[in-house]
Formats: C-alpha cells, structure tokens, sequence
C-alpha cells in the first residue's frame, strides 16, 4: 500500500486563517443578523486602480487576436515585466541586480513554501518568533522541522529567534549556525522593521556562516522612513540572500496573483549556482504567471500606476493611523502600523490570544488574528490588518474601544 508523507501528520491543526476562517463562519451562521468586520487575514478591500484595469482589458483583447494571442508564458517570466522589476525596484535604488536573477511567479506565499525545495532535508532554519506560518509548516511537510513539542508550541529542529517587545520585536542573531533562515522586514506579524544597519549584521552573518537568507519583502512598500526596502542594499547581500516579493500588499492583486523572487547567480553553495536551481525547478513544476497578469504587473511600474499605488497604500496608512491612534488612547499597548499595514497589539486583562479572538468576535463581531498562531512569543499578541474599508476600519476601531 502507499504510504503518505507522515511529515504532513506532524502540521499542526488546520492552516491559521482557515482556522480562523471557519471559526467566524461558525459564529455568522449561528448570528445572521450581526455584521462581522473582518481585520483578520492580510487581504485587500480596494479595487484594482485604473491603470490597471485598463491594462488587464487591452490585454485580454490582445488574447482575442489571432496577432498577439499568447500561449505558455516563459516559465521564468515576460522579459517586459522582469526588465520593469529591474529597472524599479533595485537599479533604482542603486543595487546591482539583473533582469535573469528575477523569477516571475504567482505570489510571495507560493515561494516563501516552495524556495526550500532547493536545499538540503538536513538544513538546520531559524525563524523568528512570532513568524508567517508558510515559513514552518513548508520545512514541516519537507521533514525538516522535527517533532512538534506540545509543551513549547514549537518544532524540535527549528531555531526560533525570540521577536519580544524587549528586543523592539527585532530578532538577535542566532548563537547557533543556522543554515536558512527567514526574514520578513517590514514584519508580519509585528509590523517592525529593521534599519540598513541591523539588516547588514544579518548578511554579514549569512556570508560568515555559509547560511542563506530568505528575506519576504511582501510589504516593502508601505516603509516611509529610511529603512531598506531591499536586503540587496546592504553589501554582500548577492553573495547569501534570496527576496521575495507580491504584488498583493501594495497593488492589490491578492485575487489576480503575481509575485517574484530575487536568486542572484553569484549566490552559490556547495560550487553550486542556487539560480540555475531554481531556474530548473520553476521550469519543470511552473508554467508562468498569465500574460495579462504579467501585463497587469508591467503596468504598476508606470507612471500612473506608480501614482494609483501610491494612493492604495496611503489608504491603508490611513487606516493603520486610525487603529494605533483609536487604540492607543483607549490604553492598548499598541506596536507596528507605522511601516506596515499590521498593528500588533498586547491582549488585555491577561488575556490569551485565542480568549481575545473570541471576546472581540462576541462582544465586537470584530475579527483579528491571535498572535499565538504566529508562534509561541506572539501568545498575550493580537493582530488588526489595516486593510479594510475606511468605514470599516473605523466602525472596528470604535466597537473595540467601546467594550
Ligand atoms: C496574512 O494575513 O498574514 C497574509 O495575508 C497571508 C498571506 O499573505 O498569505
């Protein structure tokens, strides 16, 4: 008979926001008339912009033509849309980064579960804690994490990098060496961010070690001071980092999907180009983003699209500064929503994170995210997304406040 991968038997419960997802499902069949706001998951409220939608349009009748229809797109993504990437997001900023060292995909979340693929099943990963749970339970299903220990919350075979309110919720580098190790600055959860300094301090580990960064750069975008929108700022970064970055958070193409990661071809290990692997996995398990996707993409590089983005983000900012304000005078211990769309908030009363849920859920029919879901150092921590409507937001905001 077959035998499954029993590593999957070592996930623990179901995927977070499909536990939570079922949760609020539960309680909206059990109470029709309530209206649940929901600032739970990362997911985006605002259309598509203009330039966008426009694009998308011309591209799907490009599709219509027998002249410009498009079958398989390269696996590797349409030269247009890695030359924009290019151009924008790192020559711009002065890193040395080349148009075959972008590999176009379908998001952050795929990648950030799929890039381990590439290393070996003994590879010793460091996450912070708390952290974006796709990071653990993609080594968990790969065999890589250990066993999970009931009484920590946490795998035997992972270092876990303590983010606390002590350290700025910034994580130390690890006394052990570690050899993949995951970053995610701005941060999800905690909404912190890591100055060019301190993001240095890890490449100059990385490149000491022999280990190799996976830096998730989802929400680089909503950093509004001077904090390194890429890890290829810092020197050396070529040498041990991969990035990871959506088109999700900052054009809202959460439903359209499109993403990219960053594998320099002088990051190697082992003599080892860790690009022309990935090339050839992306070749053989991956066939391309759609082109009037990658269109859609190409399109957030323009000019209108770089003034449409801007607006989105400015958005949630808005929202962002409307929880940290309204909960801050309300006496929450409040962290993020500065440089990040997330807020990061100390539970009340002694509360759990999962008693806060429920709470705010009851009492508010206002929906978070428990920090304890991120890890055991976010239990006592909740979540608020600024991604929902003004309205909304505000309508939370202020039922949180009255309870
Ligand atoms: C989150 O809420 O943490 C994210 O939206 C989830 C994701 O991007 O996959």
């Amino acid at each position: 008979m077959v035998k499954i991968n029993d590593n999957y038997q070592k996930l623990q419960g179901s995927y977070l926001f499909s536990t939570i997802a079922k949760k609020v499902n539960a309680f909206s069949s059990a109470h029709p008339e309530k209206k649940i706001i929901r600032l739970g998951i990362g997911d985006v409220t605002r259309p598509l912009t203009p330039t966008i939608i426009k694009t998308l349009h011309a591209s799907v009748d490009e599709m219509a033509d027998e002249k410009t229809f498009r079958g398989y797109a390269p696996d590797l993504g349409y030269d247009f849309l890695r030359k924009a990437i290019c151009d924008n997001d790192y020559r711009s900023r002065g890193c040395r980064i080349e148009e075959d060292e972008i590999f176009v995909s379908d998001g952050a979340k795929p990648d950030s579960g799929n890039i381990q693929e590439i290393f070996d099943a003994d590879c010793k990963i460091a996450v912070c804690d708390p952290v974006y749970p796709v990071y653990v339970d993609s080594n968990v299903m790969a065999g890589r994490a250990g066993d999970y220990d009931e009484k920590t919350g946490r795998y035997t075979n992972v270092v876990y990098m303590e983010c606390t309110a002590q350290n700025g919720f910034a994580p130390e580098l690890p006394k052990e060496a570690c050899d993949l190790i995951y970053l995610c600055f701005p941060n999800n959860p905690t909404g912190a961010t890591l100055k060019k300094s301190e993001l240095q301090q890890w490449v100059d580990y990385a490149n000491k070690n022999g280990s190799v960064i996976i830096f998730d750069a989802a929400y680089e975008a909503y950093i509004s001071d001077d904090c390194p929108h890429s890890i290829y700022e810092c020197e050396g970064a070529t040498q041990c980092a991969i990035e990871l970055h959506s088109f999700s958070k900052n054009a809202g193409f959460t439903g359209l999907r499109l993403g990219y990661a960053v594998v320099p071809k002088e990051l190697k290990r082992g003599g080892v180009s860790l690009n022309s692997l990935w090339a050839r996995r992306h070749a053989t398990k991956y066939n391309g983003a759609p082109y009037i996707v990658q269109r859609a993409g190409e399109a957030v590089y323009s000019e209108e699209g770089k003034k449409e983005i801007r607006g989105l983000i400015d958005y949630y900012m808005e929202n962002a500064k409307y929880i940290v304000s309204g909960l801050e005078k309300a006496g929450y211990n409040v962290f993020g929503g500065t440089n990040s769309p997330y807020i990061w908030l100390a539970t009340p009363d002694k509360m759990t994170s999962w008693e806060f849920f429920d709470h705010l859920l009851e009492k508010a029919n206002v929906v978070g995210t428990p920090g304890v879901g991120f890890g055991a150092c976010g239990e006592g921590y909740f979540r608020l997304t600024s991604f929902g409507s003004h309205e909304n937001t505000r309508e939370a905001v202020d039922r949180i406040c009255n309870l």
